[in-house]
């Protein structure tokens, strides 16, 4: 028996449910199906379960990609504004946090909740679990429209949208479905890697550091070359191998495999003003004056680096301060991977906007959209990867 629809929506997170539900609702016969039991998984995890679900402030230079002009169109046409506005029409309590950032004030199951009814409201069928075989474009063996094998029978539509997300977090269902679709129509794949995701070093090379796990502090990082730099202003945690915290996790996106990154770690003073004038007033060692600038527990680790660091700050040569100073502002340093998929709250890469509308998701195969962070589009730390699968979700519905 062939099941028909006039479209098929595959991936039930945060861009499949939502596009679901904004094209029931202008009249379509949809049918949106997942593989996993659960829908939204990621949604019900994020944001230590209240989920970072916008921010106010989202202009395109908080996406990267191969066109970061491409998420322009989309973003504008739909905005934190519309999605706050949804969340107030269902009485879901919100809250900044910092940064523009809003979460929910009780769960991400509130919001959850509220792209159900949604879809509720729009007539959507929701298969769940089931899974597709195999996919036959119109033309194909006589088919007027697309025909997919799915495990619950053939199912018939005018169009396709995969949003099936991307490669991070494997074990809630992440998979490689939406680069297999569009590889098999042609369509070009950006590399997907993990992006949003802690950094690791080379073990021997770490161990001094090592020590330093669980300590957190405000940095500035960057990477990339001086034309082409891009630098945060966040929080840096040293862990056991390597470095996280959302400095780290900001900076990833950006980081190319085999590139430094570089640290200020103590970035609004002037270290080395504050020890040359300490050198002429203070008994104290250098660790304990350069604990009043950054923490303690740092301060001594790094002196370790040098023995001329480790002596009372009165007795150091002018030149050793300068270079503690110099070393403290600009740490360069070349992590070997990432915490990969298992640990990655994103993928960058994905299908190439090159092959798709930036008006309306659709791709160069004429009916197959793809919607969400299957695309080349990633969103910095902060509720953009959110804004970015309702905002391509609510542009790729209008046009189905
Ligand atoms: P998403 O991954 O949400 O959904 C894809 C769906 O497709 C899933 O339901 C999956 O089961 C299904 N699927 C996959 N393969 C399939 C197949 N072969 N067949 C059928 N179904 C299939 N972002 C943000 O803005 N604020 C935040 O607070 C956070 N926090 C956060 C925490 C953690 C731990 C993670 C891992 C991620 C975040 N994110 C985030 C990122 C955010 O969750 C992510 O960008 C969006 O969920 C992407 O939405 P999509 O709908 O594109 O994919």
């Amino acid at each position: 028996m062939t099941h028909s629809f006039d479209t098929v929506i595959i991936g039930a997170g945060a861009a499949g449910l939502f596009c679901a539900g904004v094209a029931g609702q202008l009249g379509l016969k949809v049918l949106l199906l997942d593989h996993s039991e659960k829908v939204a998984e990621k949604i019900r995890i994020s944001g230590g379960g209240r989920a970072n679900f916008t921010n106010r402030d989202v202009t395109p230079a908080n996406f990267s990609g191969e066109n970061p002009h491409f998420c322009r169109s989309a973003l504008a046409r739909y905005t934190p504004r519309d999605f706050t506005a949804l969340m107030e029409r269902y009485r879901i309590p919100f809250h900044e946090k910092h940064k523009g950032q809003l979460f929910c004030d009780h769960s991400a199951e509130d919001l959850i909740q509220m792209l159900l009814a949604e879809c509720a409201a729009g007539g959507v069928q929701r298969w769940q679990p089931c899974s597709i075989k195999s996919i036959r474009s119109p033309g194909a063996a006589g088919a007027s429209c697309y025909e997919l094998d799915s495990d619950r029978g053939i199912i018939a539509a005018r169009s396709i949208v995969v949003a099936t997300g991307g490669l991070s977090i494997p074990k809630i269902g992440a998979t490689d479905f939406a680069y297999r679709v569009a590889r098999q129509f042609g369509l070009r794949v950006v590399q997907p890697r993990p992006a949003l995701v802690p950094l690791t070093f080379d073990g021997a090379g770490w161990a001094p550091y090592a020590q330093l796990a669980g300590l957190s502090l405000p940095v500035q990082i960057s990477t990339g070359s001086k034309k082409a730099q891009t630098t945060f202003l966040e929080d840096l945690l040293f862990t056991h191998r390597g470095l996280s915290g959302p400095a780290v996790l900001q900076i990833s996106s950006y980081w190319a495999a085999g590139a430094p990154i570089r640290l200020n770690l103590a970035p609004g003073h002037d270290v080395a003003q504050a020890l040359t004038r300490a050198k002429t007033s203070s008994r104290k060692r250098i660790a304990n004056e350069l604990a009043a600038l950054v923490p303690s527990r740092l301060a001594e680790a790094w002196v370790q680096q040098d023995s001329r660091w480790q002596r009372p700050v009165s007795d150091a040569p002018d030149k050793a301060l300068m270079l503690l100073a110099e070393r403290l502002a600009r740490w360069e340093l070349t992590p070997t991977g990432t915490e990969g998929y298992k640990k990655a709250e994103v993928t960058a890469g994905g299908v190439d906007t090159r092959d798709l509308s930036s008006q309306t998701m659709e791709s160069k195969q004429p009916g197959l959209y793809f919607i969400g962070e299957a695309v080349d589009v990633t969103g910095w730390l902060g509720g953009y990867n959110f804004q970015w699968a309702w905002a391509s979700a609510f542009a790729c519905a209008q046009a189905l």
